[in-house]
């Protein structure tokens, strides 16, 4: 029989029905021959076999929905596309998304996040209707330019990465946002571009980013926000 390689997970925990008790690691062992390679395969593991009460968001395990976001060992991530560090000396230390509410354990309260979502109308908007009366089409090329950003799943990993949005969460929208509103800007069916150009100018919503590029480095997707919001900041500044 193989060997034990146990590893150590400290994983944050707070319950808001003891707020009286503070936030603590709780540490957790797990056999790295008996679970799958990734942080979530052992949080899963942990909630299954130590620790029923253990809470945290998961749901393809793919990389797809982004509902696994957490900091693990100091990095906004996805736990399911992020590999246990298989050196047994390290411990594993799990966070929720830093400089959010928590709702419980490692889940963060993303009602804010997904409140700016909808701020920017995340929708094709358009007067017209299209000639055929069914499809607004749209030249490969055109279609091409939203490469990059029509991936972004929200998980918010670049968002809460981001110093200006820890500062300014309430006014700035932050990187993954910022990044949808330019992906409708960039859409060569979208008529409203003038109306979306409008609502970032002003000193808060936009302008806040100081370019850190935190956003980009973190991002589990490898998408580059940092970049759509440099590209807002040129066409506003030429139009
Ligand atoms: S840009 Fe990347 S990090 Fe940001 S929300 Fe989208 S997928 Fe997540
Ligand atoms: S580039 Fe802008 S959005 Fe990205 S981390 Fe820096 S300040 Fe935040
Ligand atoms: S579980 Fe869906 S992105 Fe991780």
């Amino acid at each position: 029989m193989a060997t034990e390689r146990l590893k150590t997970f400290k994983i944050y925990r707070w319950n808001p029905d003891t707020p009286e008790q503070k936030p603590e690691l709780k540490e957790y062992k797990v056999d790295l021959n008996k679970t799958g390679p990734m942080v979530l395969d052992a949080l899963i593991k942990i909630k299954n076999e130590q620790d029923s009460t253990l809470t945290f968001r998961r749901s393809c395990r793919e990389g797809i929905c982004g509902s696994c976001a957490m900091n693990i060992n100091g990095r906004n991530t996805l736990a399911c596309l992020c590999r246990i560090e298989t050196d047994t000396a390290k411990d594993e230390k799990i966070y929720p998304l830093p400089h959010m509410y928590v709702v419980r354990d490692l889940v963060p309260d993303l009602t804010q996040f997904y409140k700016q979502y909808k701020s920017i109308e995340p929708y094709l908007q358009r007067e017209s209707v299209p000639e055929d009366g069914k499809e607004n089409l749209q030249s490969i090329a055109d279609r091409k330019k939203l490469d990059g950003m029509y991936e972004c799943i929200l998980c918010a990993c670049c968002s809460t990465a981001c110093p200006s949005y820890w500062w300014n969460q309430q006014e700035y929208l932050g990187p993954a946002v910022l990044m949808q509103a330019y992906r409708w800007m960039a859409d060569s069916r979208d008529q409203a571009t003038l109306k979306r150009r409008e609502k970032l100018e002003n000193s808060m919503s936009l302008y806040r980013c100081h370019t850190i590029m935190n956003c980009t480095r973190t991002c589990p997707k490898h998408l580059n926000p940092g970049l759509a919001i440099a590209r807002i900041k040129k066409e506003m500044s030429f139009a």
